[in-house]
């Protein structure tokens, strides 16, 4: 959506809020021995406290509230039994509705403290965002996000995922424009506009290119030994910064 009124911003920020407070508390109750459904359920305690509900829950029937993904698991990982041990890679997205409006962020966070190669790919995905979304202007090109995120991923070493991307939103969790790639599309004209509402979220990996379907329908997998870190920001496009929903 773009946004048209006052009340589509007021309304946006809300929301914004409300899954940004959720992925905090999820981010700040990650340890060793804790279950992806615990988890969860502070995360499903947060949205309920502020009358939000889980978008992708409303959108697709997904079995949980947010999306607790793992180690071999880059997006889409269902929350349940699993147990956190130490150097697990976590990723947290949560995206949720309220009041016909949606939002949608994410995190990834490294379980304790000994794993520099994998704390090295979260700090490279998050700084791959922040230039990502400097390049996110009225009037540049879609595909300038892209092109920023995987040159930051390049200078360390990384690889990004070309088969996840970030996406419009706003009034559904998923809206146009979509593919909002993580690399450089020369085909790719779209131009940015004043007010549109985007989730853009980085997928940056040690090596991996491509994630594929798991069996459990949902989640996306990495090929063996690789890790991937996402992060998410939903953002208003403006003349100049974009206007950032999800921070706290
Ligand atoms: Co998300
Ligand atoms: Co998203």
């Amino acid at each position: 959506m773009s946004i048209e009124s006052e009340h589509d911003l007021i309304a946006l920020q809300r929301i914004g809020r409300i899954v940004a407070m959720a992925r905090e508390e999820m981010l700040s109750s990650v340890r060793a021995g804790v279950t992806t459904a615990e988890l969860d359920r502070i995360g499903k305690r947060v949205l309920d406290e502020h009358g939000a509900i889980s978008a992708p829950d409303i959108t697709y029937g997904f079995p949980g509230t947010t999306c607790i993904s793992v180690n071999e698991v880059a997006a889409h990982g269902i929350p349940g039994p699993r147990i956190l041990e130490e150097g697990d890679v976590v990723n947290i997205d949560v995206s949720a509705e309220l009041g016909g409006y949606f939002a949608d962020t994410g995190a990834t966070i490294v379980v304790g403290t000994r794993s520099p190669h994998k704390e090295k790919l979260c700090q490279s995905s998050l700084r791959a965002l922040h230039q990502g979304l400097q390049k996110a202007r009225a009037g540049a090109k879609i595909s300038g996000i892209g092109r920023a995120i995987h040159n930051e991923a390049r200078k360390d070493g990384f690889t990004v995922i070309r088969n996840l991307s970030g996406h419009g939103i706003g009034r559904e969790l998923h809206e146009m424009p979509d593919s909002i790639l993580n690399y450089y599309d020369p085909r790719d004209s779209r131009l940015l506009t004043n007010g549109l509402v985007l989730a853009v979220e980085t997928f940056v990996s040690d090596g991996a290119e491509y994630v594929v379907e798991s069996a459990d329908g949902w989640g996306m997998l990495l090929p063996d030994h690789h890790y991937a870190a996402q992060f998410e920001h939903t953002i208003v496009i403006t003349k100049d910064k974009p206007l950032i929903l999800t921070a706290v």
